[in-house]
């Protein structure tokens, strides 16, 4: 087990009265080592919130959260943002490169301010290994202005994975590509989870890529419901 949720609350408050809206009720769920689980839900569900809560961007009002059998609610901020910096990566729907660096650059920008030459040697080797992997070898030196969509978002599940996370949460990452991208970068991520060992979150619309999850919740009413798809 890597992760688990134990009765998770998330409300809140409506400014100006008591009125409370729960977003996330009493939730539980565990997630094994390697696994791939799909999160769907209709909008204003409450998926980006469980996200968030998953990885300790946001907190909750009660229940807890157990990563690799360490509290995080004992964690100060700082210990928690170096628990995600260690354990997790993030994939979201746009990619957010910087348009002035090329893909190698971008890959490699938490290790700027680094000052080790080894680590630096080693993330770099790791880099061009993974733009291999995604195969984009070849076009490194190009910046995001230069690459398709598929290309960009490709590029951003290279930077998750460049810290060797445990986890990789990612929010509709395929939500602003086209069909045929949306395609690849979904049997990419199944790649990652499979040869890499990588645990993944999925929280998606895309019902074809929560197919290709081992798992998939459906998040209703604040709570999660495992659906049981047959393949076609
Ligand atoms: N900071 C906030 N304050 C009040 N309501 C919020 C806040 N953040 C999100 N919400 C509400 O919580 C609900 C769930 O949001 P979200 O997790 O983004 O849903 P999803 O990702 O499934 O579309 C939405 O109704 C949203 O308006
Ligand atoms: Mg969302």
């Amino acid at each position: 087990m890597i992760v688990k949720l134990d009765k998770i609350t998330k409300y809140y408050q409506n400014s100006g009265s008591n009125d409370k809206r729960i977003i996330l009720d009493d939730l539980s769920l565990e997630i094994e080592k390697g696994e791939s689980i799909a999160i769907v839900g209709p909008s204003g569900s409450g998926k980006s919130t469980l996200l968030n809560v998953i990885s300790s961007l946001d907190t909750c009002n009660s229940g807890n959260m157990i990563f690799d059998a360490q509290d995080l609610s004992k964690l100060n901020e700082k210990e928690l943002a170096n628990f995600r910096n260690q354990n997790l990566g993030f994939v979201f729907q746009s990619h957010h490169l910087l348009p002035q660096l090329n893909l190698i650059e971008n890959v490699l920008l938490p290790f700027i301010p680094v000052k080790d030459k080894k680590l630096k040697k080693q993330a770099e080797k790791r880099a061009l290994e993974l733009l291999d992997f995604v195969g984009l070898s070849k076009q490194i030196h190009q910046r995001p202005g230069q690459m398709s969509g598929g290309e960009c978002q490709r590029t951003a599940v290279v930077r998750a994975l460049i810290h060797q996370p445990n986890l990789i949460l990612a929010d509709e990452p395929t939500g602003s590509l086209d069909k045929k991208s949306a395609e690849q970068l979904g049997n990419l991520l199944v790649d990652i989870n499979e040869k890499q060992g990588v645990s993944l979150v999925v929280v998606t619309h895309s019902m074809d890529l929560a197919k290709k999850m081992k798992k998939i919740y459906q998040l209703e009413d604040g709570r999660l419901k495992q659906l049981t798809i047959e393949n076609e």
